[in-house]
């Protein structure tokens, strides 16, 4: 994880990437089969340690899960395990995996702890467990923060009005609902990404969704169900993003998730000036697949902020990246949830631009860029972040000298192979 790596500038990203398996979908796919009744296969490409996580949290909860090349093929414990997990349940970095959880273990007979690494124990955990006390859980957490431990218990139906966009929120509170007492309604104030509710109607769960309320009401099992997870388009956006800074740019990424409710990176692009197209010729369980074709580009300033925000929320850092390479001033506001994402990402976005050498202003809720084209290389720090770590290897494509990337081996937690990528994309031995 302490890896340093040095990328040269960048001057060529050509040619065709798949990327990774959405790892929001792959989390949600692992976790509806290990409470199924019966086997069934996901099939999913080079996921990283946040996805492999999961995969033993399954597994901790009886259920059985065989690894092989692509695919994992999974036996569920059903919905309600017969024992409790032998130890802690390890989430690593996974905010996901850790607020999911919560949903499905709350309504359990037994009790679980979960807990995570450095940054996870940092993160706010009272937006989920809030919500889910009124469904009567019982959750104890080390004021707001992780460890949590859970003491499974009845659980009855609510009403859950969202305080703040949020997908996690409203995954753990559709979980809670299925072990829930009659019905259970979440109320959304902007949409957040929509794959629990996909993955629901695709294994044949009670789910509804009218306006920006979701209901869902208790079942008494489920069948397992094979899933066919598409690209990540979080993963992909850095690539994508490479693709329209360097001089040659010249890239198609293939098998792509374009989930409308994920697409706010694109939006952002467009508004840019990217020169891109995106065609939406697939599905793959319930989710649009396409293709995005994308050129090197000459990229505007823009205002980000609203629903861009909510549906682009992984790619600011990469967005922040096109705006130093962008004609004139772009602001990021109405993002301070990346202050409470993997790492402060609106410190490290802006102390990683000054490193490079680009003008950025901090606010609370986001920053300011003004973009200068391209800039020197230097030395960056990920914070122990995979995004940023892979943000500023995308950097390099606009760098006169090379970035030294500190703490880059936390791509690891999505995307092990990131590196092996960029180093053939752009033709360089990385
Ligand atoms: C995710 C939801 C988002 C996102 C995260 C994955 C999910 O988090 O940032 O990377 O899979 O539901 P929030 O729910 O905290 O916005």
């Amino acid at each position: 994880m302490n890896r340093e790596v040095i990328i040269p500038p960048l001057r060529r990203i050509q040619g065709v990437l798949v990327p990774p398996a959405d790892k929001s979908i792959l989390h949600r796919a692992i976790l509806l089969n290990a409470l199924a009744g019966g086997e069934a296969v996901i099939t999913a490409r080079e996921y990283g340690a946040d996805n492999v996580n999961m995969i033993a949290i399954a597994q901790a909860l009886g259920a059985r899960a065989a690894v092989d090349g692509d695919s994992i093929r999974m036996t569920g414990a059903g919905m309600r395990p017969a024992r409790p997990p032998a130890g802690i349940l390890d989430c690593g970095n996974s905010g996901t995996a850790m607020r999911l959880l919560a949903g499905v273990l709350a309504g359990q007979g037994f009790g679980s702890i979960l807990d995570g690494d450095e940054s996870l124990r940092r993160r706010p955990m009272a937006r989920v467990t809030d919500p889910l006390a009124r469904m009567g859980a019982r959750i104890e957490s080390r004021q707001g923060r992780a460890p949590l431990t859970i003491h499974g218990t009845p659980l009855r139906g609510a009403r859950c009005e969202m305080a703040a966009p949020s997908a996690q929120v409203k995954s753990a509170v559709m979980f809670a609902g299925l072990y829930a007492e009659g019905e259970t309604q979440v109320v959304e104030i902007a949409p957040t990404r929509d794959h629990t509710e996909r993955l629901f109607h695709y294994f044949g769960l009670p789910v509804s969704a009218e306006g920006y309320t979701i209901t869902t009401r208790r079942v008494d099992g489920w069948p397992a169900c094979g899933v066919r997870v598409a690209g990540d388009i979080s993963a992909a956006s850095f690539f994508i993003a490479a693709a329209a800074l360097a001089r040659d740019g010249s890239l198609r990424v293939e098998d792509c998730g374009l989930n409308p409710t994920r697409t706010g990176f694109l939006e952002i692009l467009s508004a840019m000036g990217g020169d891109f197209e995106a065609a939406k010729p697939g599905v793959s369980a319930g989710e649009p697949v396409g293709t995005i074709t994308v050129r090197s580009s000459r990229l505007e300033g823009v205002n980000i902020g609203g629903e861009w925000v909510v549906r682009g929320i992984d790619e600011l850092p990469i967005a922040a990246i096109l705006a130093a390479a962008a004609d004139g001033e772009t602001s990021i506001r109405g993002a301070s949830e990346l202050r409470v994402k993997e790492s402060d990402r609106i410190t490290l976005i802006a102390a990683n631009l000054r490193a490079l050498g680009v003008p950025v202003v901090e606010r609370e809720d986001g920053v300011d860029i003004t973009g200068i084209g391209e800039w020197n290389g230097g030395e960056v720090d990920s914070g122990g972040d995979h995004r940023i770590a892979m943000a500023f290897a995308a950097a390099a494509c606009r760098a006169r000298g090379p970035i030294r990337i500190r703490n880059a081996g936390w791509v690891e937690t999505s995307w092990p192979g990131f590196f092996t990528t960029l180093g053939r994309l752009s033709g360089e031995n990385l």
